[in-house]
């Protein structure tokens, strides 16, 4: 369960101009549930919880217990964009900060053309058992197309071509794509992800999921907190969280805020904001308009970020993840020669100097002329994630609706991959290469 805080907003808008986001707010939440707003055809994340039944999370389970009976020990999950960012947030948050996890190590590749990267994971996995999860909706994607061509010869040389066919899990579209047809010639075990849910939308799907029961974490829990979420979320009521915080954006960009940084005091969310990144940029930036959303760990970043946050221009506001119990106590000794002067803080938990930092932090901002929204997060787990993934899509698709934009489509991505295309020599594009290249 979350909860929104919004004290912090308190001195920068009045009931009045709060009042009147949450009637825009309400009338998204109206045109989302409706289904006649922009985007329409991709609806399908919106009452997705609701549906996942415990046979479609069994057929996730079924991988794992066959690959844990293949003693398989390493997982090369590939995609990129929403293919990726859902399991890694998941997974780095539900992990040990510094410890091997419960289940399959997972590998993350196709994110980047970096060569170094590739080479690099090419080392780790040469002494592993391996298997790899595909992840492309259209199929068709580069970066994750070429890590899988690596990874899929090397499966094939190490293991044979039979056995490679039992270590690969595609999931894609149910009928399109270059990878579908892969799959279907070389028999791999596929899941398909429907045509009315995009990628960054995907998380609580085999995109998402799959990944994260390999890593050894509880889906269904996760998909419980989604469940919760998709209820409480689903009020046409004042008191609906994702209403409350498409207001609070909204009335803050119309306000001349036009950053959000997505703020947490817990590096085990940092994926979380690359996750929220994607979601929020994608589904808002266009038409001219959006939210720029960026995000900081503090209190690291308080050392590297704070004095832009505190002093620089006047165009951000924050959005705080606070959660409220951590899952480990550490106290601070007492140590009796006290040189350095830390005695004032013997015997408290660190978690409190946590939160002493947070709230000095969001009084300082405050006073800087930072807006600050407060999200209450109960704790870091598989229900709360559950919750919060589902949250934040909803709000997004709310506010994407309040902000005039279709929060569904991403026509912007396409154009560095025509020009990359080009300068790559695909046939096709040969018109376009010539261009480019007397821009060189
Ligand atoms: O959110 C999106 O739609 C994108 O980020 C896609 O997930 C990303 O581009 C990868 O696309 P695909 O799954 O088709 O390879």
């Amino acid at each position: 369960m979350i909860k929104i805080d919004k004290s912090g907003c308190k001195p920068f808008a009045d009931e009045k101009r709060f009042n009147e986001y949450m009637n825009k707010a309400l009338a998204g939440f109206d045109t989302l549930e409706g289904g006649k707003g922009a985007g329409n055809d991709f609806l399908g994340w919106n009452h997705l919880p609701g549906t996942i039944t415990q046979d479609v999370l069994d057929g996730y389970k079924e991988v794992v217990e066959r690959w844990q009976a293949m003693n398989i020990d390493t997982v090369v999950v590939i995609g990129i964009g929403g293919s990726y960012l859902g399991a890694k947030a998941a997974i780095h948050a539900l992990s040990h900060n510094f410890l091997p996890g419960k289940g399959m190590q997972i590998l993350f590749a196709g994110n980047s053309l970096s060569e170094d990267y590739m080479a690099e994971l090419m080392d780790v996995i040469e002494n592993k058992n391996t298997a790899c999860v595909v992840i492309s909706k259209s199929g068709t994607t580069t970066e994750p197309a070429v890590a899988f061509r690596i990874v899929k010869q090397y499966i094939e040389q190490k293991y044979g071509l039979k056995e490679a066919a039992k270590r690969i899990v595609a999931v894609t579209d149910r009928s399109r794509g270059a990878l579908k047809s892969l799959a279907t010639a070389q028999g791999y075990t596929s899941f398909v992800i429907e045509d009315n849910i995009g990628g960054r939308y995907s998380v609580l799907t085999p995109v998402g999921l799959l990944a994260i029961a390999l890593a050894g974490y509880d889906i269904d829990a996760m998909v419980r907190g989604a469940q919760e979420a998709e209820k409480v979320c689903g009020e046409r009521s004042e008191d609906n969280p994702a209403i409350q915080y498409a207001a609070l954006r909204n009335m803050f960009y119309d306000a001349g805020y036009k950053t959000e940084i997505l703020v947490n005091y817990n590096p085990r969310l940092l994926y979380v904001s690359e996750w929220w990144k994607q979601l929020y940029g994608e589904s808002e930036g266009k038409d001219g308009k959006g939210i720029f959303p960026a995000s900081v760990t503090n209190t690291t970043d308080l050392h590297s970020m704070g004095q832009y946050i505190q002093e620089g221009e006047r165009t951000l506001f924050e959005t705080v993840l606070h959660i409220t119990n951590c899952r480990r106590e550490m106290r601070i000794p007492f140590d009796k020669d006290n040189l350095d002067s830390l005695n004032y803080l013997a015997g408290k938990r660190v978690e409190e100097c946590n939160e002493g930092a947070m709230k000095a932090t969001i009084m300082a901002h405050i006073d800087g002329g930072v807006p600050q929204i407060k999200i209450d997060v109960e704790r870091v787990d598989e229900f709360n994630l559950g919750w919060l993934f589902y949250f934040f899509e909803k709000a997004c698709g709310i506010s994407g609706y309040v902000l005039g934009v279709n929060p569904f489509n991403q026509p912007g991505v396409e154009a560095y991959k025509k020009n990359m295309f080009a300068l790559l020599g695909k046939p096709g594009y040969e018109e376009l290469a010539a261009q480019l290249k007397g821009r060189m």
